[in-house]
């Protein structure tokens, strides 16, 4: 891995890719190559010329009518100065809004400088290498200061921006981006993540147009609706060949990432922080600094860029303390008791659970303050002794005693108006003082922004954690950001920044005082999974939606970006809670394996066949645990093309693997012979699957028999049949 700097064009190169970008004759930084690895001793000036075939309307100098920001390919655009695409920046001082800012000097670091109070990748001085450009405005004498940091190992550039304010008068960013990047070819296809509340992160590509294709949150937090991922891929790619870009914020709150075709079809990338209720403030000597963005180049498809982003956040993104630790298999009350508990029922639940295998008793909501509903006590972070008259120590000790893990639900970011702590302090609340506000779930928001209200979380949460000696928490957060003002700030354009920074505080002191503790993120499901979260909370709750069947599509969709180690799934009771539909325990399970497993149901409500069946499931997962941490991941069929998904894990050394198989509802007539085409096998090692043996060969080109349906006419054989089959196969090389 080298950062090559040649005259003024900076080569960035593993070996995998390149990242070329070089100072324009009018000092501002240009952009020439992101993909494939390319040699490293050339001067690629050349390919500004070769991707700007046209002058344009407006243009920098009288002499060189080529010249032209309108369809230069850029690294980081500025409006007003003849570029007239979206920039990635934008700022006021004293109603001048056109800046120009200009090369003035470079930094060559080992490894990756941390972002001050912001969640990032990191590395070690060995594993990167990060050049820091300084831009000068040449109007202000503001400085850019623009990121860009290559790993060693995988195909990724992360990258982020910092405006200091070297000026002498106020300055306001309205704009700020954190990549923007200028590709040369737009006849590609954009896949997003989308969906809403039970059915997150689903699949959608289209074709890129000419204009502004968007996806984005202003909601206060990254959304059920759009995730802070974007691809494009070639025409031709596959999930397992040809070129994609993926990439992806590092930032929980308001976003945009969008893609903007020009009229000479370049693809002008860019992914920031949204501007709609962005406005920072900048006193002289101020700076503010941007999230980061990471973004992947792969030529083996969308499987090759999903398991370079799996690997980069496995290996540089989520705590070390968690990167290798073996997740526990758990049990949540939620749906199974949701608000009616007591200490009895609750430790018969853990005694129960226990005896199937779980390994961490989860209590979700309702253990503290007065709350029998969602109406009341978010905020009153102590124990309902009503419900616990012997208090949550002694609850934790209990399940404890029982050979169990103790975690607890919280939702710190909110406040119930029926609750002590509002009583005390409804001016904690976000809104505009004595205006109407707007519930969501019956609850409001805490104003992050105010440390003292973070101070006052933390302490509360500190001395649960500390009385029960908690090992696992799940934090959630059920509602969006509206009336979006607190009275302490003095710009309320900054509100929503603040309020992320502050959810950040919290987490930091949390997992710094606490390492043992394991976080996973939730908000009503997956409504703010990102990789930012991911770097505090190893694992997130992916959708309340566990219905085994709409889970494939929140799975495959969440897998193009996240590693499934971090992807929290769970066999519930049915009929399913969210959809009503009943499916079989054997096919809940089969989905949930490829996640973080456990249970949300009541296991006193388990025929004792059922209970032996859920022993084996979780002696099963335990079994290939370490697979799901270690393996990659290998998306085979798609449940957005069809009625039937197969995915796969095999691990680096290629001895082990696990393949899901899943067709929803049954087809009429159907060929009652199959077979399943694997993929990432060693060619020349044997498998035993079951009680036959394969060649890595067979399975990969000829395919994985699969067990035979049942077509009307094969009934004394037949070995699979009707909706909801499923089947889960454990490969292991025998040499
Ligand atoms: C949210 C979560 C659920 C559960 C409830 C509790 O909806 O996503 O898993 O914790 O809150 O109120």
């Amino acid at each position: 891995m080298s950062i090559l700097v040649n005259q003024q064009q900076f080569h960035l190169t593993n070996g995998r890719i390149s990242y070329v970008f070089h100072v324009l004759k009018n000092g501002q930084l240009g952009h020439l190559y992101f993909g494939k690895a390319l040699r490293p001793d050339r001067d690629y000036t050349h390919f500004e010329k070769d991707h700007n075939p046209t002058p344009a309307s407006c243009h920098t100098y009288e002499d060189d009518p080529a010249f032209s920001l309108e369809t230069i390919r850029q690294e980081y655009p500025v409006y007003g100065k003849g570029d007239f695409r979206e920039p990635a920046i934008l700022m006021s001082q004293e109603q001048k809004s056109v800046a120009n800012f200009v090369y003035k000097s470079h930094d060559i670091l080992e490894g990756k400088p941390a972002l001050s109070g912001l969640p990032a990748t990191y590395a070690a001085s060995s594993e990167a290498e990060t050049v820091l450009i300084v831009l000068e405005d040449v109007y202000s004498g503001v400085e850019l200061h623009l990121s860009y940091t290559i790993f060693a190992n995988e195909a990724v550039i992360a990258r982020n921006a910092r405006v200091v304010n070297k000026s002498t008068t106020a300055l306001s960013v309205e704009r700020m981006m954190s990549l923007s990047i200028d590709l040369p070819e737009a006849e590609m296809d954009l896949l997003h993540l989308s969906g809403t509340w039970s059915r997150e992160r689903h699949v959608k590509t289209r074709a890129l147009e000419q204009g502004i294709q968007s996806i984005s949150s202003i909601r206060g937090a990254s959304s059920h609706h759009h995730n802070p991922f974007l691809a494009l891929k070639a025409k031709d790619a596959t999930e397992h060949t040809g070129e994609v870009f993926g990439f992806q914020f590092v930032y929980s709150g308001n976003f945009l990432a969008q893609t903007e075709v020009d009229h000479y079809g370049v693809a002008r990338v860019q992914l920031g922080i949204h501007p709609i209720g962005f406005e920072w403030n900048l006193a002289p000597g101020e700076a503010f600094q941007s999230p980061e963005a990471v973004m992947v180049y792969s030529g083996e498809g969308l499987n090759g860029m999903s398991q370079t982003f799996h690997q980069l956040y496995r290996n540089h993104l989520i705590s070390e303390q968690w990167k290798t630790a073996e997740r526990p298999v758990l049990i949540n009350n939620w749906e199974a008791t949701y608000f009616d508990f007591n200490e009895e029922k609750l430790i018969h639940f853990a005694k129960e659970a226990k005896d199937l295998g779980v390994e961490l008793f989860v209590l979700d909501d309702g253990w503290f303050g007065k709350r029998n509903d969602d109406r009341t006590s978010l905020g009153d972070w102590f124990v309902d002794r009503e419900k616990l008259p012997e208090g949550i120590a002694s609850l934790a000790s209990k399940v404890k005693q029982a050979g169990l893990k103790f975690g607890l639900w919280f939702e710190p970011e909110m406040i119930s108006v029926d609750s002590d702590l509002y009583s005390e302090h409804p001016e904690w609340a976000v809104g505009v003082p004595e205006e109407h506000y707007t519930l969501g779930r019956n609850q409001r928001v805490l104003d992050y922004t105010n440390p003292i209200v973070v101070d006052t979380i933390f302490e509360r949460m500190r001395a649960i954690i500390q009385a029960t000696d908690l090992d696992y928490i799940k934090w959630d957060m059920n509602r969006n950001i509206t009336e979006a003002y607190s009275a302490g700030l003095d710009h309320q354009g900054e509100f929503f920044h603040r309020y992320i920074l502050g959810v950040y505080d919290l987490y930091e002191r949390l997992t710094s005082e606490f390492p043992n503790v394991l976080f996973e993120s939730c908000a009503g499901g997956g409504g703010r999974f990102d990789p930012a979260l991911l770097y505090y909370a190893p694992q997130a709750w992916a959708s309340d939606d566990t219905d085994a069947v709409e889970r494939l599509k929140i799975q495959y969709g969440t897998s193009m970006a996240y590693p499934i180690y971090s992807i929290g799934s769970h066999v519930s009771a049915v009929p399913n809670h969210q959809t009503l539909r009943s499916t079989p325990l054997s096919l809940r399970a089969d989905v949930a394996y490829f996640g973080t497993f456990g249970y949300e149901l009541d296991p006193s409500r388990l025929s004792s066949e059922e209970q032996e069946i859920v022993k084996e499931q979780i002696r099963r997962y335990k079994s290939f645990r370490p697979l799901v941490r270690d393996g990659s991941f290998i998306r085979l069929q798609s449940p957005f093309e069809g009625n039937e998904t197969a995915w796969m894990i095999v691990s680096s050394d290629q001895k082990e693997a696990i393949v899901g198989w899943y067709k929803a509802s049954s087809t009429p007539n159907p060929r009652t012979n199959q077979v399943l085409k694997l993929k990432g096998l060693h060619h020349d090692s044997a498998y035993q699957v079951e009680s036959s043996t394969y060649y890595g060969d067979e399975l990969m080109q000829n395919g994985l028999p699969l067990p035979i349906e049942f077509n009307g006419a094969n009934q004394a054989f037949a070995e699979r049949g009707g909706d909801f089959q499923s089947k889960v196969f454990y490969l292991k090389a025998l040499y």
